[in-house]
């Protein structure tokens, strides 16, 4: 029953305070709403960086390298990752839910490798599922310049539409399919419609002039591995992309196929939230290797 009677009288009223202004950490997004900038900030750390590590390969490659079993591959690594990206069947079969990680849910299904063209995919997962896989962003996959552009532009609608209803941000993923262009004037184009089209977070790849890439998109741009490169390489490319105004990565392959995946997440972790020149994050790694031999 409620207490009605002897209660404590209401007397702090901070009279003359005027309330704090909060100027939210994340790059375009000061006007979203109260439940968005609740699942951005699980996404981004107070210094608007983030490490999302990528294991949703498995969507279009099916099973990949490092990434044969994620129930057993994933789980140690967690700790070191922000927001987790992932399809809802490895999240439902091979993650634990008792974790405090942003889960990024790769919401279309494009086809698979052995199709020529990818561009032609659907929004797969509904808004409803995203909700009750408590996604903090939903992923979509666009395809600028390609066939099938049209459609991939319209998951992305549908997604930024349901995605504003319920407070739930979209990251608009750059595909380069097999004959796309990777110039800086190709990102610079679709990561630019991508964010104009609404999406509140971008992935794309490492280019040449990044800095003009980051400087024109109005809201977060985070970097994809790609293909497997040498681990001093990657962090030399996630070094350059943060200092070049991008808000963090998003790898899966540069981190599963490491020889210690673990001890380069964490190098990655340096690189993004710590500031630390490549080099140094590279001597990191390698005494980290040896810990987990
Ligand atoms: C494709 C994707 C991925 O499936 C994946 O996240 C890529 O990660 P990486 O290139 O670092 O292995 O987004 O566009």
């Amino acid at each position: 029953m409620a207490d009605k009677d002897g209660n404590i009288l209401a007397k702090d009223y901070g009279i003359g305070i005027a309330p704090p202004v909060h100027n939210f950490h994340v790059k375009g997004m000061n006007s979203a709403g109260w439940g968005m900038q609740s699942r951005l900030a699980k996404i981004f750390a107070d210094d608007g960086h983030t490490i999302m590590l990528a294991f949703d390969h498995g969507y279009i490659m099916g099973s990949t390298a490092g990434l044969e079993r994620l129930d057993l591959v994933i789980p140690p690594l967690m700790q070191y990752a922000d927001c987790l990206m992932a399809t809802r069947g490895a999240l439902r079969t091979c993650i634990p839910s008792n974790h405090n990680k942003a889960i990024a849910l790769r919401c279309t299904a494009d086809g698979s490798v052995l199709k020529d063209d990818m561009s032609f995919g659907t929004a797969a997962v509904d808004i409803e599922d995203a909700i009750r896989m408590n996604a903090s962003c939903m992923a979509v996959q666009c395809f600028v310049g390609a066939d099938g552009e049209l459609g991939s532009l319209d998951n992305l609608a549908y997604y930024v539409n349901a995605g504003e209803k319920y407070g739930i941000p979209v990251l608009g993923v750059v595909a380069v399919g097999k004959e796309m262009e990777r110039t800086t004037r190709y990102f610079a184009l679709a990561t630019r419609l991508l964010a104009e089209q609404g999406a509140h977070i971008i992935k794309t790849y490492y280019c040449e002039n990044f800095e003009q890439i980051t400087a024109a998109c109005p809201v977060p741009v985070v970097i994809a591995g790609g293909k497997k490169i040498p681990e001093n390489e990657a962090l030399a490319m996630a070094y350059r992309a943060v200092s070049e105004g991008a808000a963090g990565v998003d790898m899966g392959r540069n981190v599963l196929q490491a020889e210690c995946p673990s001890a380069m997440l964490q190098a990655i972790r340096m690189v993004v939230h710590e500031g630390a020149k490549p080099e140094e994050a590279y001597r990191a790694y390698e005494l980290l290797k040896k810990d987990v031999k």
